[in-house]
Protein backbone atom coordinates (compact mmCIF):
# COMPACT_ATOMS: atom_id res chain seq x y z
CA UNK A 1 0.00 0.00 0.00
CA UNK A 2 1.28 3.28 -1.28
CA UNK A 3 1.20 6.05 1.80
CA UNK A 4 -1.54 8.54 1.16
CA UNK A 5 0.55 11.52 2.02
CA UNK A 6 3.67 10.91 0.60
CA UNK A 7 5.24 13.47 -1.40
CA UNK A 8 5.49 13.40 -5.25
CA UNK A 9 8.17 14.06 -7.50
CA UNK A 10 8.58 17.34 -9.13
CA UNK A 11 10.98 19.69 -10.42
CA UNK A 12 13.05 19.37 -13.89
CA UNK A 13 15.16 17.20 -12.24
CA UNK A 14 12.95 14.87 -10.70
CA UNK A 15 13.34 16.60 -7.57
CA UNK A 16 11.34 16.74 -4.63
CA UNK A 17 11.43 20.17 -2.76
CA UNK A 18 11.86 20.03 0.84
CA UNK A 19 9.19 21.68 2.57
CA UNK A 20 9.60 25.39 2.86
CA UNK A 21 10.78 25.03 6.37
CA UNK A 22 13.45 22.86 5.70
CA UNK A 23 14.47 24.81 2.99
CA UNK A 24 15.20 27.53 4.78
CA UNK A 25 18.54 26.30 7.15
CA UNK A 26 18.54 29.27 9.35
CA UNK A 27 14.93 28.35 10.52
CA UNK A 28 16.01 24.76 11.35
CA UNK A 29 15.54 23.66 15.14
CA UNK A 30 18.78 23.18 16.59
CA UNK A 31 19.75 19.83 18.79
CA UNK A 32 22.74 19.09 20.25
CA UNK A 33 25.22 15.99 20.04
CA UNK A 34 24.53 12.95 21.75
CA UNK A 35 26.69 10.83 24.96
CA UNK A 36 26.18 8.03 22.86
CA UNK A 37 28.16 8.62 20.30
CA UNK A 38 31.27 6.36 20.60
CA UNK A 39 34.13 7.15 17.67
CA UNK A 40 36.04 3.94 19.17
CA UNK A 41 32.94 1.60 18.40
CA UNK A 42 32.71 2.05 14.67
CA UNK A 43 29.71 -0.19 13.71
CA UNK A 44 30.25 0.77 10.19
CA UNK A 45 32.46 2.73 8.01
CA UNK A 46 31.91 3.43 4.39
CA UNK A 47 34.69 4.78 2.21
CA UNK A 48 34.99 5.75 -1.20
CA UNK A 49 32.21 3.76 -2.12
CA UNK A 50 30.55 4.96 -5.88
CA UNK A 51 28.21 3.39 -7.47
CA UNK A 52 26.38 4.38 -11.25
CA UNK A 53 23.59 2.53 -13.25
CA UNK A 54 25.09 2.60 -16.95
CA UNK A 55 25.82 6.37 -17.14
CA UNK A 56 23.80 7.42 -14.49
CA UNK A 57 25.52 8.23 -10.64
CA UNK A 58 24.08 6.97 -7.66
CA UNK A 59 26.71 7.73 -5.71
CA UNK A 60 29.87 8.85 -5.70
CA UNK A 61 33.25 8.74 -3.58
CA UNK A 62 31.38 8.51 -0.91
CA UNK A 63 32.80 8.36 3.35
CA UNK A 64 30.39 7.58 5.92
CA UNK A 65 31.40 6.22 9.48
CA UNK A 66 28.54 5.58 12.16
CA UNK A 67 29.48 4.97 15.67
CA UNK A 68 27.94 2.57 18.42
CA UNK A 69 25.00 4.19 19.53
CA UNK A 70 25.14 7.24 16.99
CA UNK A 71 22.21 8.03 15.04
CA UNK A 72 23.48 9.21 12.01
CA UNK A 73 20.93 11.02 9.11
CA UNK A 74 21.38 10.49 5.44
CA UNK A 75 19.43 13.86 3.99
CA UNK A 76 19.33 15.20 0.41
CA UNK A 77 16.83 15.53 -2.11
CA UNK A 78 14.67 13.03 -4.50
CA UNK A 79 17.61 11.24 -6.38
CA UNK A 80 20.46 12.11 -4.44
CA UNK A 81 21.71 8.27 -3.41
CA UNK A 82 20.53 7.99 0.03
CA UNK A 83 18.69 4.63 -1.01
CA UNK A 84 20.95 3.36 -3.29
CA UNK A 85 23.73 3.59 -0.72
CA UNK A 86 21.71 1.72 1.89
CA UNK A 87 21.36 -0.71 -1.04
CA UNK A 88 24.62 -1.03 -1.05
CA UNK A 89 25.32 -1.53 2.64
CA UNK A 90 22.86 -4.43 2.51
CA UNK A 91 24.50 -5.75 -0.77
CA UNK A 92 21.60 -5.36 -3.09
CA UNK A 93 23.68 -3.17 -5.08
CA UNK A 94 27.17 -4.03 -5.94
CA UNK A 95 29.57 -0.66 -6.04
CA UNK A 96 31.89 -0.47 -8.53
CA UNK A 97 34.77 1.13 -5.61
CA UNK A 98 35.38 1.20 -2.43
CA UNK A 99 34.43 -0.82 0.65
CA UNK A 100 32.17 -1.26 3.37
CA UNK A 101 33.24 -2.20 6.71
CA UNK A 102 30.75 -3.60 8.94
CA UNK A 103 32.25 -4.20 12.41
CA UNK A 104 35.99 -5.55 11.50
CA UNK A 105 34.95 -7.31 8.44
CA UNK A 106 35.71 -5.08 5.10
CA UNK A 107 33.67 -5.90 1.70
CA UNK A 108 33.97 -4.42 -1.85
CA UNK A 109 30.33 -6.26 -2.00
CA UNK A 110 28.49 -6.72 1.08
CA UNK A 111 27.22 -10.54 1.01
CA UNK A 112 23.46 -10.38 1.36
CA UNK A 113 23.53 -13.72 2.46
CA UNK A 114 25.86 -12.86 5.60
CA UNK A 115 23.51 -9.54 7.08
CA UNK A 116 21.99 -11.26 9.95
CA UNK A 117 25.10 -12.85 11.08
CA UNK A 118 27.28 -9.39 10.37
CA UNK A 119 24.12 -7.74 12.89
CA UNK A 120 22.74 -5.82 9.86
CA UNK A 121 18.77 -5.34 9.64
CA UNK A 122 16.53 -2.69 7.74
CA UNK A 123 13.31 -1.18 6.81
CA UNK A 124 12.75 -0.02 3.52
CA UNK A 125 11.70 2.98 1.50
CA UNK A 126 8.28 1.20 0.08
CA UNK A 127 6.88 -1.37 2.69
CA UNK A 128 7.96 -5.07 2.23
CA UNK A 129 5.86 -6.53 4.82
CA UNK A 130 4.23 -9.91 4.51
CA UNK A 131 0.62 -8.57 3.39
CA UNK A 132 -1.37 -11.20 4.26
CA UNK A 133 0.66 -13.05 7.59
CA UNK A 134 -0.25 -11.24 11.00
CA UNK A 135 1.48 -8.41 12.56
CA UNK A 136 3.06 -11.48 14.76
CA UNK A 137 4.24 -13.42 12.18
CA UNK A 138 5.98 -10.40 10.24
CA UNK A 139 8.04 -9.57 13.43
CA UNK A 140 9.16 -12.92 13.47
CA UNK A 141 10.14 -13.17 10.28
CA UNK A 142 12.50 -10.78 11.44
CA UNK A 143 14.19 -13.76 13.43
CA UNK A 144 14.26 -16.29 10.15
CA UNK A 145 17.85 -15.70 9.48
CA UNK A 146 18.99 -16.38 12.96
CA UNK A 147 17.09 -19.75 12.97
CA UNK A 148 19.59 -22.60 13.95
CA UNK A 149 17.02 -25.40 13.91
CA UNK A 150 17.06 -26.93 10.98
CA UNK A 151 13.27 -27.44 9.01
CA UNK A 152 13.41 -31.65 10.09
CA UNK A 153 14.02 -30.58 14.08
CA UNK A 154 11.20 -28.07 13.76
CA UNK A 155 9.00 -30.49 11.74
CA UNK A 156 9.47 -33.32 14.38
CA UNK A 157 9.22 -30.70 17.21
CA UNK A 158 12.86 -31.85 18.66
CA UNK A 159 13.44 -30.26 22.13
CA UNK A 160 16.29 -27.10 20.53
CA UNK A 161 13.70 -26.47 17.87
CA UNK A 162 10.73 -26.00 20.44
CA UNK A 163 12.84 -23.93 22.77
CA UNK A 164 14.56 -21.80 20.15
CA UNK A 165 10.90 -21.17 18.53
CA UNK A 166 9.75 -20.41 22.30
CA UNK A 167 12.59 -18.11 22.31
CA UNK A 168 12.06 -16.16 19.36
CA UNK A 169 8.52 -16.12 19.93
CA UNK A 170 9.03 -14.39 23.42
CA UNK A 171 11.32 -12.29 21.54
CA UNK A 172 8.56 -11.15 19.19
CA UNK A 173 6.37 -10.71 21.56
CA UNK A 174 8.73 -7.98 23.77
CA UNK A 175 9.03 -5.94 20.79
CA UNK A 176 5.57 -5.89 19.77
CA UNK A 177 4.78 -4.56 23.37
CA UNK A 178 7.76 -2.09 23.05
CA UNK A 179 5.95 -0.93 20.36
CA UNK A 180 2.83 -0.70 21.32
CA UNK A 181 1.70 -3.17 18.89
CA UNK A 182 0.10 -5.59 21.05
CA UNK A 183 -3.75 -4.84 19.86
CA UNK A 184 -3.32 -5.68 16.26
CA UNK A 185 -0.49 -8.60 16.99
CA UNK A 186 -3.39 -11.08 15.36
CA UNK A 187 -4.04 -8.65 12.70
CA UNK A 188 -3.24 -9.29 8.82
CA UNK A 189 -0.77 -6.68 8.75
CA UNK A 190 -1.82 -5.48 5.09
CA UNK A 191 -4.98 -4.37 6.65
CA UNK A 192 -3.15 -2.07 8.83
CA UNK A 193 -3.37 1.92 8.26
CA UNK A 194 -0.49 2.50 6.69
CA UNK A 195 1.21 4.23 9.87
CA UNK A 196 1.21 1.42 12.23
CA UNK A 197 2.83 -0.53 9.07
CA UNK A 198 5.85 1.35 9.10
CA UNK A 199 6.17 0.58 12.85
CA UNK A 200 5.54 -3.71 11.77
CA UNK A 201 8.61 -2.98 9.56
CA UNK A 202 10.52 -1.62 12.54
CA UNK A 203 9.70 -4.17 14.78
CA UNK A 204 10.90 -6.68 12.11
CA UNK A 205 14.20 -5.13 12.37
CA UNK A 206 14.29 -4.54 15.94
CA UNK A 207 13.57 -8.39 16.51
CA UNK A 208 16.97 -9.29 15.84
CA UNK A 209 18.60 -6.95 17.86
CA UNK A 210 20.94 -5.56 15.31
CA UNK A 211 24.25 -3.46 16.24
CA UNK A 212 23.35 -1.87 12.83
CA UNK A 213 20.10 -0.54 11.69
CA UNK A 214 19.35 0.87 8.63
CA UNK A 215 16.37 3.14 8.14
CA UNK A 216 14.79 4.04 4.74
CA UNK A 217 12.57 6.71 5.22
CA UNK A 218 10.77 5.45 8.84
CA UNK A 219 8.01 8.61 8.42
CA UNK A 220 7.38 8.98 5.27
CA UNK A 221 3.58 9.26 4.85
CA UNK A 222 3.11 9.85 8.32
CA UNK A 223 1.10 12.52 10.41
CA UNK A 224 2.76 14.76 12.79
CA UNK A 225 1.47 12.41 15.81
CA UNK A 226 2.85 9.19 14.09
CA UNK A 227 6.32 10.96 13.54
CA UNK A 228 6.55 11.71 16.71
CA UNK A 229 5.76 8.16 18.27
CA UNK A 230 8.06 6.45 15.60
CA UNK A 231 10.65 9.29 16.86
CA UNK A 232 10.57 8.46 20.50
CA UNK A 233 10.79 4.84 19.09
CA UNK A 234 14.04 4.85 17.12
CA UNK A 235 15.17 6.78 19.78
CA UNK A 236 14.34 3.51 22.53
CA UNK A 237 15.70 1.53 20.46
CA UNK A 238 19.25 3.51 20.53
CA UNK A 239 19.32 3.20 23.98
CA UNK A 240 17.91 -0.09 25.19
CA UNK A 241 20.05 -1.31 22.38
CA UNK A 242 23.28 0.40 21.31
CA UNK A 243 23.13 0.02 17.76
CA UNK A 244 24.02 2.11 15.28
CA UNK A 245 21.37 3.78 13.54
CA UNK A 246 21.30 5.01 9.38
CA UNK A 247 18.38 7.12 9.23
CA UNK A 248 17.19 8.22 5.85
CA UNK A 249 14.45 11.16 6.45
CA UNK A 250 13.54 14.00 4.73
CA UNK A 251 11.69 15.68 7.41
CA UNK A 252 14.11 18.38 8.56
CA UNK A 253 12.61 19.09 11.76
CA UNK A 254 12.52 14.96 12.65
CA UNK A 255 16.59 15.40 11.41
CA UNK A 256 17.60 17.91 13.34
CA UNK A 257 15.97 16.91 16.85
CA UNK A 258 16.87 13.02 16.49
CA UNK A 259 20.49 12.65 14.91
CA UNK A 260 23.36 12.82 16.51
CA UNK A 261 25.12 13.51 13.14
CA UNK A 262 24.09 14.31 9.61
CA UNK A 263 25.50 13.74 6.57
CA UNK A 264 23.96 15.47 3.10
CA UNK A 265 23.84 13.82 -0.27
CA UNK A 266 23.19 16.01 -2.94
CA UNK A 267 23.28 14.29 -6.85
CA UNK A 268 25.23 11.50 -5.26
CA UNK A 269 27.97 13.42 -3.77
CA UNK A 270 28.75 13.91 0.18
CA UNK A 271 28.51 17.68 0.37
CA UNK A 272 28.83 17.98 3.88
CA UNK A 273 28.65 16.18 7.43
CA UNK A 274 28.40 17.32 11.03
CA UNK A 275 26.27 17.77 13.85
CA UNK A 276 23.24 19.39 13.01
CA UNK A 277 24.18 22.53 13.96
CA UNK A 278 26.79 22.66 11.92
CA UNK A 279 24.97 20.99 8.83
CA UNK A 280 22.90 24.00 8.91
CA UNK A 281 25.10 26.23 8.71
CA UNK A 282 27.06 24.87 6.17
CA UNK A 283 27.07 26.78 3.14
CA UNK A 284 27.10 23.63 1.14
CA UNK A 285 24.03 23.21 2.18
CA UNK A 286 22.15 26.02 2.54
CA UNK A 287 22.61 26.39 -1.25
CA UNK A 288 21.82 23.26 -2.11
CA UNK A 289 18.35 23.98 0.07
CA UNK A 290 18.00 27.19 -1.77
CA UNK A 291 18.37 25.69 -5.12
CA UNK A 292 15.39 23.53 -3.99
CA UNK A 293 13.36 26.64 -2.95
CA UNK A 294 14.22 28.74 -5.86
CA UNK A 295 12.99 25.89 -8.18
CA UNK A 296 10.08 26.03 -5.86
CA UNK A 297 9.30 29.15 -6.38
CA UNK A 298 9.79 28.65 -9.85
CA UNK A 299 7.41 26.20 -10.21
CA UNK A 300 4.59 28.14 -8.15
CA UNK A 301 5.67 31.36 -10.31
CA UNK A 302 4.58 29.03 -13.92
N1 LIG B 1 18.17 -0.11 -9.66
C1 LIG B 1 18.47 1.04 -10.27
N2 LIG B 1 18.66 1.08 -11.60
C2 LIG B 1 18.97 2.23 -12.23
N3 LIG B 1 19.10 3.42 -11.60
C3 LIG B 1 18.90 3.44 -10.28
C4 LIG B 1 18.58 2.26 -9.54
N4 LIG B 1 18.46 2.60 -8.22
C5 LIG B 1 18.68 3.91 -8.16
N5 LIG B 1 18.95 4.43 -9.38
C6 LIG B 1 19.27 5.82 -9.69
O1 LIG B 1 20.26 6.25 -8.77
C7 LIG B 1 20.00 7.59 -8.37
C8 LIG B 1 19.85 7.64 -6.86
O2 LIG B 1 18.60 7.03 -6.51
P1 LIG B 1 18.17 6.74 -5.02
O3 LIG B 1 16.92 5.95 -5.07
O4 LIG B 1 19.32 6.17 -4.28
O5 LIG B 1 17.89 8.22 -4.48
P2 LIG B 1 17.27 8.68 -3.07
O6 LIG B 1 18.21 9.70 -2.54
O7 LIG B 1 16.96 7.51 -2.23
O8 LIG B 1 15.92 9.41 -3.55
P3 LIG B 1 14.47 9.48 -2.83
O9 LIG B 1 14.56 10.60 -1.82
O10 LIG B 1 13.55 9.85 -3.96
O11 LIG B 1 14.17 8.16 -2.25
C9 LIG B 1 18.76 8.05 -9.12
O12 LIG B 1 19.17 8.72 -10.28
C10 LIG B 1 18.08 6.73 -9.47
O13 LIG B 1 17.29 6.87 -10.62
MG1 LIG C 1 15.24 6.74 -1.43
Amino acid sequence: MQPALRPVRSGPEGRRPLPRSAARPAALPVAGGSPHRDRAGLVLSIEGLSLAFGGTVAFAEIDLAVGAGEIHAVIGPNGAGKSSLINAVTGLYAPQAGRVRIGAEAFARVPAGRLAALGVARTFQNLALFAGLSVRDNVLSGLAAARRAGLGAQILGLPAARREALAHRDAAEAVIGRLGLGAVADRPAGRLPYGLQKRVELGRALVARPRLLLLDEPMAGMTATEKAEMTGFIRAARETSGAAIVLIEHDIGVVMRLSDRVTVLDHGRRIATGTPAQVQADPAVIAAYLGLADEDADAEAA
